[in-house]
């Protein structure tokens, strides 16, 4: 037990609902007390007991760069130095918007934003208001952040639309948000046949982070871009997990090799865009964009939208990642980590599967990859959350909950890698004893 983090972990319940301010990092899904972090660098974050932890968190995934690159901090610094906000535009934002549209071909303009939430919840607003329609689909399983019209589970059948998933959301306001089976094309073709005049936008995490690590099948995301395009709804690509994390172009740049003429319609960024600051986007063509505020009557708008030190964080960030072979190698190493888990796992005899793309991974102790939400959850448990403890006791810190991704940073060395690899071998076998 470390009696540093749970005397904080006291400190902050009493003032901080569940001592946390975003649910997760409670560690509810997988038990025993948070570990309350004091500083990071490279790959690695320290607790406040001084305990270090190879991280596989990555601050859920801007961290691409690992903590503290000397690039970023610079430009950081620089601009904290010109001013925290203004309030007014800066040149800035109009690089960063530059920057992200020359990687991204989708996109013609982008609106910058504090948070994915914001961004997504924007996405969708404008998709109601370019379309002029009301129902949107989205995919179980899948997360957009926390707007009310998107906190829905699935009705049940075609015909019932959402019930909320949190208490404070009206059934009104989820009453548009039609929740299907992720891969599930018979269910999407039904959606379209019965509501196809009416949907604004289908919504979805490309390579959902929010369920581990699940793939959309590339017919799956061809058809729906089929479907769109025949029923004038708009396809949203939320990649504010997966924008510059599994590809320089994005997640949508790997399903565009796979269907040729591929583009989302609306794009949806956060995280690595921001290289750990509150800075999230949305972007598409200069068509859509046009029913935006201050153009058109579609609003939204922020005190700290485009804020200077956080796009000089994103700029500074994008432009590490834009260098020559960077993908490539964070793959590989990545590949490996996953690979090194896998064959660890077989010769402790336990069942086990992972897969990447990028920095991003996922992994379950099942013989074969979930295709959607259901399978994700009837995937071990019990196993996930005593690996967790396991590698969290000898130093490597992944996600606390089996439905959440793992990432990792160009700052992971081949010796992290290996060293995570023998503190799986350790684990797993103990996991094994534990089953025998
Ligand atoms: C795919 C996806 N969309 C949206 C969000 C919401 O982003 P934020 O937490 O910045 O509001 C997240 C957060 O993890 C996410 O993973």
């Amino acid at each position: 037990m470390t009696d540093r983090n749970q005397t904080l972990f006291e400190r902050a319940q009493r003032v901080i609902p569940g001592g946390v301010n975003s649910p997760v990092r409670a560690f509810r899904a997988v038990g025993g007390t948070p570990r309350f972090i004091a500083r990071a660098q490279g790959p690695y974050m320290w607790d406040a007991e001084g305990q270090r932890y190879i991280d596989y968190i990555g601050s859920w995934g801007p961290m691409i760069l690992g903590h503290g690159h000397p690039a970023v901090l610079e430009a950081v610094q620089k601009a904290a130095l010109e001013g925290f906000s203004f309030g007014a535009p800066t040149e800035r934002e109009i690089e960063l918007a530059e920057a992200i549209i020359a990687l991204v071909p989708s996109i013609e303009q982008v609106r910058l934003v504090s948070s994915g939430t914001e961004a997504g919840m924007s996405a969708i607003r404008l998709a109601r208001g370019a379309t002029g329609r009301s129902k949107i689909i989205k995919f179980e399983g899948c997360y957009h952040g926390h707007a009310d019209a998107l906190l829905v589970k699935a009705g049940s059948g075609l015909a019932t639309f959402g019930h909320p998933t949190s208490a404070g959301v009206p059934a009104e306001v989820v009453q548009h948000t039609l929740v299907l089976e992720y891969n599930n094309l018979a269910q999407i073709e039904a959606a379209f046949a019965a509501h196809g005049a009416d949907i604004a936008c289908v919504m979805i995490e490309p390579i959902a982070g929010n369920m581990n690590f699940v793939r959309a099948q590339v017919p799956f995301v061809k058809r729906i871009h089929e479907l769109c395009k025949q029923h004038g709804a708009l396809f949203v690509f939320d990649e504010v997990m997966t924008g510059f994390r599994v590809a320089l172009g994005s997640a949508q740049s790997v399903y565009a090799k796979a269907i040729p003429g591929f583009a989302p319609d609306i794009s949806v960024f956060g995280k690595v865009i921001g290289g750990g600051m509150p800075l999230a986007a949305f972007g598409t063509t200069r068509e859509i964009m046009k029913h935006l505020a201050p153009l058109g009557p579609v609003y939204q708008a922020g005190t700290l939208s485009g804020n200077p030190v956080a796009t000089a964080c994103g700029l500074a960030t994008l432009k590490e990642i834009a260098k020559p072979g960077f993908y490539e190698a964070l793959a590989a190493k990545t590949q490996s980590l996953v690979s090194g888990l896998t064959q660890a796992a077989q010769a402790a005899g336990i069942p086990f599967c992972g897969d990447s793309e990028g920095g991003m991974f996922g992994f379950f102790f099942f013989d074969s990859l979930p295709q959607h939400y259901n399978a994700v959850m009837a995937t071990d448990k019990e196993r996930f959350n005593r690996f967790f403890h396991g590698m969290l006791d000898r130093g490597v810190y992944l996600a606390p909950a089996l439905y959440e991704a793992g990432f990792v940073s160009a700052a992971h060395t081949e010796a992290d890698i290996a060293a995570t690899v023998a503190a799986a071998a350790e684990a797993f076998a103990d996991l094994s004893k534990a089953c025998a």
